[in-house]
């Protein structure tokens, strides 16, 4: 059924209404949390920076002048200090924004930051990279399913702890759950999930999914587990931030309470010592440490090491390595599960 736009709801006016004012909001909120990252990883590096023994990572292979200029305008205009982030890696993620853009050079692109709020709300988007989707990466999962969960139920029984960290909308932690029932009852699988981003964590919790993101997701439980929204449901949504996809889609898929009601979500930093629980059976962190200084990087696989129990196993993202896993005392099962060895 499509959506009435006219429909005024007692509580905020018409959609369009709804979502204007949202947009508005959606703003001041994605500074506030790239503002909190940066802010975090700023944290980190000035600790770093203090410390003479560690070095700090060259930079190799670009523009210094520009990027320099474009670092300063960017800080000074959405309060995100691009130092913190692998210099190469953002600057092509930039120059992809830009060129994409047909753009001559980072001085129009500031101009345009300046003045346009969507610009400035996609380049946010961009930076904060919540890209993120059901069984992301489907063999990786088929060996967490015929291996990996088998494995832990045999060591550890099947009251197990399990971490989805950098959870981002919460495709990951309800994957979790869905491979799990497999071979552990629903009511006994329990999932701790978390991100920096408390935007996405709304999300999660709200667990409404467009058709791509759902799309890997095994045909017994996306029958049994999703629902496809009406149109009047899809109105009485309230919109979270301006890439909310249902803000703009005509359907959106529910994902069941049962799967929901098993993973408890928590803002939590990975650069911060103190947000890292105890005693996990298995860590699942993906795509999002390839953004991380190699310093950086070193520091949460060592915290994640301390995070799980003997022989527990960490589950990393296809482009993410644990260079020198053996002096940190992981043993490697394949390119992205490890597991601690003492
Ligand atoms: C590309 S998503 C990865 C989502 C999911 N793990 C996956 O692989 O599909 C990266 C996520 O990392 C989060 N993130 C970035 N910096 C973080 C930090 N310092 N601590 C915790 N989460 C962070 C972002 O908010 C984002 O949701």
């Amino acid at each position: 059924m499509p959506i009435d736009l006219k429909d005024k709801r007692k509580t905020g006016g018409t959609i369009t209404e709804r979502r204007s004012i949202a947009d508005r909001k959606i703003l001041t909120d994605r500074a506030a949390a790239t503002k909190e990252k940066a802010s975090a990883l700023n944290h980190t590096l000035a600790s770093r920076n203090s410390d003479p023994s560690i070095a700090i990572p060259t930079r190799v292979g670009v523009n210094l002048g520009d990027y320099e200029y474009l670092k300063k305008q960017i800080l000074s205009i959405t309060g995100v200090d691009l130092n913190a982030y692998k210099e190469a890696q953002m600057k092509r993620r930039i120059d992809q924004l830009i060129t994409k853009k047909r753009l001559r050079d980072y001085g129009e692109y500031i101009q345009l930051l300046k003045t346009d709020r969507d610009v400035l709300e996609e380049f946010l988007n961009h930076f904060t990279i919540n890209v993120s989707e059901f069984y992301r990466n489907p063999d990786q999962w088929e060996f967490m399913d015929s291996t990996v969960i088998p494995l832990l139920i045999q060591r550890y029984g099947k009251n197990l702890k399990i971490w989805s960290a950098a959870c981002s909308t919460g495709d990951e932690p309800y994957s979790l759950v869905m491979a799990l029932s497999k071979y552990i009852p629903l009511n006994q699988i329990r999932i701790y999930a978390t991100d920096i981003d408390k935007t996405i964590l709304a999300k999660a919790k709200r667990g409404l999914y467009d058709e791509k993101s759902i799309s890997g997701v095994p045909k017994e439980f996306r029958d049994k587990y999703f629902r496809k929204m009406t149109g009047k449901e899809m109105d009485a949504v309230e919109m979270i931030g301006n890439s909310d996809p249902v803000a703009t889609l005509k359907t959106a898929y529910a994902i069941s309470d049962e799967i929901k009601s098993r993973v408890t979500f928590k803002q939590a930093n990975l650069l911060e010592a103190k947000d890292y629980p105890k005693d996990y059976h298995m860590i699942v962190c993906r795509n999002v440490l390839i953004y991380f200084t190699e310093d950086a990087k070193d520091e949460v696989f060592r915290r994640f090491h301390d995070t799980l129990v003997h022989e527990g196993i960490l589950f990393i993202g296809s482009t993410e390595q644990i260079t020198g896993y053996q002096d940190m005392h992981y043993g490697r099962k394949n390119s992205f599960f490890y597991e601690r060895l003492d």
